[in-house]
């Protein structure tokens, strides 16, 4: 156990809970998006849930254990473009925190796993800018 890394380690624990709640949040957003759209949020989609596993692996390799964080009951937004607006929201929250934990990471290849999830946060922010310009 990182006993000198308690932040870090609930950093770490709140994002991955973070992830799950995103995860759950663009499925509702997939079901409410024009076909054209869809896609592109699946995609996002899919990257969150690639962040929760590594997540997970950073929270194992620095305490010892692992812990299973469910994915939570999300409110639906009240429609489309609101819901666009809080991932927009959200993401640009996400790349303000995952960039402390980048800079607390006590190994480099954590560091390059933070930055591969910084930036992707960044990317889906982009992406959700972009379809909300034309919602
Ligand atoms: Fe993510
Ligand atoms: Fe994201």
């Amino acid at each position: 156990m990182y006993a000198d890394k308690p932040d870090l380690v609930r950093r770490i624990r709140e994002a991955m809970a973070a992830e799950q709640h995103d995860a759950a949040f663009y499925a509702m957003l997939v079901d409410m998006a024009p076909a054209e759209d869809k896609d592109i949020i699946k995609h996002i989609r899919e990257d969150e849930f690639k962040h929760y596993k590594m997540f997970s692996d950073m929270y194992t390799y620095l305490t010892g254990s692992y812990i299973n964080v469910p994915e939570p009951d999300v409110s639906p937004p009240k429609n489309y473009k609101e819901g666009l607006a809080s991932a927009i929201m959200g993401e640009t929250s996400a790349v303000e925190e995952y960039r402390i934990i980048l800079i607390e990471a006590p190994f480099w290849y954590m560091k390059d796993w933070l930055y591969i999830i910084v930036t992707d946060e960044q990317k889906h922010a982009d992406r959700y800018n972009m379809l909300y310009s034309r919602a």
